[in-house]
């Protein structure tokens, strides 16, 4: 066969494509587990070092506290259900990930490959994808605010546990952290966290406490990510220690 200039590109870009992709399979854990894995790769190699708390500003979209929440439940979720189109090997369950994967410039939305997934036209292309819904204005809004202000790994304390309810903690840590994957549309483990039964039900038998520990047998929860901060995990410790209460 001879070799034309056209011929030679698609031969140099496919050895590249399949160098991208088993080098994201090396990498990745999980791919035993779920397979085959999309374009969000759920890998957490990185070692966990939570920076210093500060007093949370009204004004600084937070990385533990605003934006990590958003992209664990919105778009792990790819990972978890999607199936073999785009693997471009994207990371986006911890901030050492997602700078790696290099799909964010510091002080530049507008230059950041993740905004340009998450207005796509196209539903298929669109991150989260069909049949999930796009993130909220708030959430982009968020997420834009966090680029703006140099994409830092930072977090700050607005955790209060003198009076934990579960509509008033409970119920926002389960949807920030947890609905994305166990939702309404096919639901990870088959298990829905939507309602107050169902997470009273999974407090009451320990699966909620132990998936957050990652004991008796659990995998940590939230799946592929860090775990939640100390501070919102004895938040819900208290309110199943109380009973999960519907208050
Ligand atoms: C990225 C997707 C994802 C997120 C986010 C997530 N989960 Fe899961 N969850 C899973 C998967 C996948 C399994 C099955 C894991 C296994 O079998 O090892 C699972 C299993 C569980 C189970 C065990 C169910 C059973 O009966 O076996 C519990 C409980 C659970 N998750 C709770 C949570 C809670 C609480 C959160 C939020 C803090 C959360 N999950 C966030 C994907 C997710």
């Amino acid at each position: 066969m001879k070799f034309n200039t056209t011929t030679r590109i698609y031969a140099a870009l496919s050895v590249a494509l399949t160098f991208i992709g088993l080098h994201s399979c090396v990498h990745s854990p999980l791919t035993g587990i779920i397979d085959p894995i999309d374009t969000l790769v759920i890998v957490d190699t990185d070692t966990i070092v939570l920076p210093p708390l500060v007093t949370c500003s009204e004004d600084t979209a937070y990385f533990t506290n605003d934006v990590l929440p958003i992209l664990v439940s919105s778009c792990a979720i790819t990972g978890c259900h999607d199936a073999e189109t785009h693997e471009e090997g994207i990371v986006l369950s911890t901030w050492n990930s997602i700078m790696a994967s290099d799909v964010v410039k510091p002080g530049d939305p507008g230059d950041s490959e993740l905004f340009e997934k998450l207005f796509d036209s196209d539903p298929e292309e669109r991150m989260p994808p069909a049949p999930y819904a796009p993130l909220t204005a708030q959430e982009i809004a968020i997420l834009n605010t966090w680029v703006l202000q140099g994409a830092l790994n930072n977090s700050c304390d607005d955790c209060d546990t003198s009076d934990v309810t579960y509509s008033g903690i409970v119920s926002t840590l389960i949807s920030a952290y947890c609905t994305g994957c166990h939702g309404d549309v096919s639901p990870s483990a088959s298990l829905s966290l939507t309602s107050y039964e169902n997470v009273a039900f999974s407090a009451n038998n320990g699966s909620l406490m132990s998936s957050l520990f990652a004991t008796d047998g659990y995998s940590l929860m939230p799946y592929g990510s860090s775990p939640l901060p100390d501070c919102r995990i004895e938040q819900i410790q208290l309110w199943v220690d109380a009973g999960a209460p519907n208050n």
